[in-house]
């Protein structure tokens, strides 16, 4: 992986293909290897960038407290360094959220924006003390306290479940903890769709028990241009469930 220094922070990040740019953000508590089956499916169409949060895979940890635009933010420096000013970008869940509030802070640089597995809505107040909660029991017992508890929710796939396990088990407890805390403050992007000037993708498996499908349904009543690609029998992880569908509707992300 190639780095950046972003905001103090250094962000890692792979980069694959050739044409117009696409990048690729990861979901909680996952990194860039969650798209390692997608992005070569891309790679003849996309110039595609494959970054880790701050906090997952090889960018840094942050201890202090930190938004999900901040993340946003950091993948904004990441184009900077890049050269690339206005780029299409896709978020898998968490990473949905960081690309919505990439689109609010930055919505000159985006050419179109997929939402895989993802939703608009801030935490309803159960959800946000839900997550705190969690916090606090990483803190004090780590990490496999988020893989026991999410890997079964996450596919009904046994491989893409040993997948996932692995790759939450290797992450830092603070990072874990500061998404976990920023998805609790995240904003309701909600109101920021109907805004939208750019084709907006929108991926979601009918058998995702995390993010259910109707949250995609949503968008696509509040924005009726949105491509929806629903994928009969995917549960949370699309890219990894049904690689080729996912990447077949990433690539409208081009046109
Ligand atoms: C994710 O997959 O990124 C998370 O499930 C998102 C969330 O917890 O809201």
């Amino acid at each position: 992986m190639k780095n950046i220094i972003a905001n103090d922070v250094t962000i890692a990040y792979d980069r694959l293909g050739k044409g117009s740019p696409l990048v690729l953000i990861h979901g909680f508590p996952l990194d860039h290897t969650s798209w390692n089956e997608v992005a070569p499916l891309l790679e003849d169409k996309f110039d595609v960038i494959l970054p880790d949060l701050r906090g997952f895979g090889q960018s840094t940890n942050v201890e202090s407290i930190y938004s999900i635009s901040d993340m946003a933010h950091d993948i904004a420096s990441l184009l900077d360094n890049l050269g690339i000013e206005k780029t299409a970008l896709a978020g898998h869940s968490m990473g949905g959220y960081v690309a919505l509030a990439f689109a609010k802070k930055y919505p000159n640089r985006v050419s179109a924006l997929g939402l895989v597995s993802s939703q608009a809505p801030a935490d309803a107040p159960e959800g946000k003390e839900r997550r705190y909660k969690t916090a606090a029991e990483v803190f004090e017992k780590g990490v496999a306290v988020v893989a026991d508890a999410m890997t079964p929710k996450l596919s009904a796939d046994a491989r893409v479940q040993t997948f996932a396990r692995k790759a939450i088990l290797g992450q830092s407890k603070s990072g874990v903890i500061g998404a976990l805390k920023a998805m609790a403050e995240r904003e309701d992007s909600t109101p920021i769709l109907s805004a939208f000037s750019f084709p907006l993708v929108l991926i979601h498996g009918d058998a995702d028990s995390l993010i259910p499908i109707e949250r995609a349904k949503e968008i696509k009543t509040a924005v009726q241009s949105a491509q929806f690609v629903e994928l009969k029998g995917a549960g949370h992880m699309p890219m990894m469930e049904f690689p080729k569908e996912t990447a077949q509707g990433l690539k409208l992300l081009s046109n």
